[in-house]
């Protein structure tokens, strides 16, 4: 199975991207293209200045449309996915804000599974994330996060942290219809995604990142996250895609990192910039990173973690 983008595996195919100007989305647009495939990219607004990077890209002149559609419009999306071979779906809010987030998060998914359903595709592949996975209090700190972890519904509501309430709300919507439906689903699960940007706009992922190199961020938190590079995560995307035998949730994540070594390396490749030498909390003990499973025989396969051969180190 190839594990690297420069072979032309989708040739003849049709797939769809939704929300293709986004940072992930951009990146397996462009994969997709130096694969072979016939691309077709939703975007709200094809016409925004914001979006022209897509139209660049090598191979996008001949194979990749773009049209507008809304997670919201069942019709655009039907317009969309009718006549392609499968659907990557990545679009999505990314906010905390529950009104913002709730109904293209959820009602979006469902309906991209339902458009999905009646063009009959061969496969969707649903962009969910690490939050429907490891927001969990009662999961004790020697626990490994795997692919059968799933975040806690009624903690995430009451730390009010409704990106990761949506995202798992989506997910398990996502699942839900497709078995109904009869639709063939897998799902990447990406952690804190970093990397270089296709796009012209800043994400809130690498926002996580700037505000340390901009000076906006005076002190860093006392937290723990996993990280993962861009284009890991397009390829993971494509190869659970390509996979015939690939099925259910992908962990998809290269190493778990506390605040303190994140700053420590970005003071490191740039001295030059304000970055944070203090903790915010300098009273409770450091957070533990968690242990995150990575190295499973399945990612392994698939090519997932393409930088990460073992266990993230704890
Ligand atoms: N970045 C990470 O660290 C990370 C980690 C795990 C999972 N994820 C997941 O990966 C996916 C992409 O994230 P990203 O970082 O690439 O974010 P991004 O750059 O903000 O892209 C999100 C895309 O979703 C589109 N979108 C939002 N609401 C929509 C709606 N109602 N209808 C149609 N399109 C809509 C946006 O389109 P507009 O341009 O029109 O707003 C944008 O293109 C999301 O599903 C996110 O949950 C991200």
């Amino acid at each position: 199975m190839p594990n690297d983008s420069s072979s032309v595996s989708g040739h003849g195919q049709t797939v769809c991207v939704t929300g293709a100007g986004g940072f992930i989305a951009s990146w397996i647009v462009k994969l997709l293209l130096e694969r072979g495939y016939i691309v077709r990219g939703t975007l709200r607004n094809p016409d925004d200045p914001k979006n022209a990077h897509l139209r660049e890209l090598e191979g996008a002149q001949d194979r990749l449309t773009l049209r507008k559609a809304d997670l919201l419009d069942f019709k655009s999306l039907k317009e969309a996915i009718n006549g392609c071979d499968g659907v990557f779906h990545t679009a999505s809010p990314m906010t905390d804000d529950p009104e913002q987030m709730m109904e293209p998060a959820v009602n979006g998914t469902k309906n991209l599974i339902v458009a999905a359903a009646e063009a009959k595709v061969k496969r969707v592949v649903f962009t969910s994330s690490i939050g429907t996975v490891y927001m969990n209090p009662t999961r004790s700190p020697d626990v490994v996060v795997d692919e059968s972890c799933w975040s806690n519904l009624e903690y995430c509501k009451n730390t009010k942290n409704w990106y990761c309430y949506g995202k798992t709300v989506a997910e398990q919507t996502a699942w839900e219809e497709a078995k109904e439906k009869g639709v063939d689903l897998v799902v990447v699960n990406p952690v804190l995604v970093v990397g270089p940007l296709l796009q012209p706009t800043v994400n809130a992922s690498i926002m996580h990142i700037l505000k340390y190199l901009t000076g906006s961020a005076k002190t860093y938190a006392n937290a723990v996250n996993a990280y993962v590079h861009v284009r890991d995560v397009a390829l993971a995307h494509i190869l659970v895609y390509e996979t015939p035998s690939a099925s259910g949730r992908y962990l998809c994540g290269e190493s778990v990192l506390h605040r303190g070594d994140v700053v420590e390396i970005l003071a490191k490749f740039f001295p030059e910039y304000p970055i944070p030498t203090k903790c915010s909390d300098e009273v409770k003990p450091r957070v533990k990173p968690y242990n995150l499973q990575v190295d499973n025989p399945e990612a392994t396969r698939l090519g997932r973690g393409v930088h990460s051969s073992e266990t993230v180190p704890i």
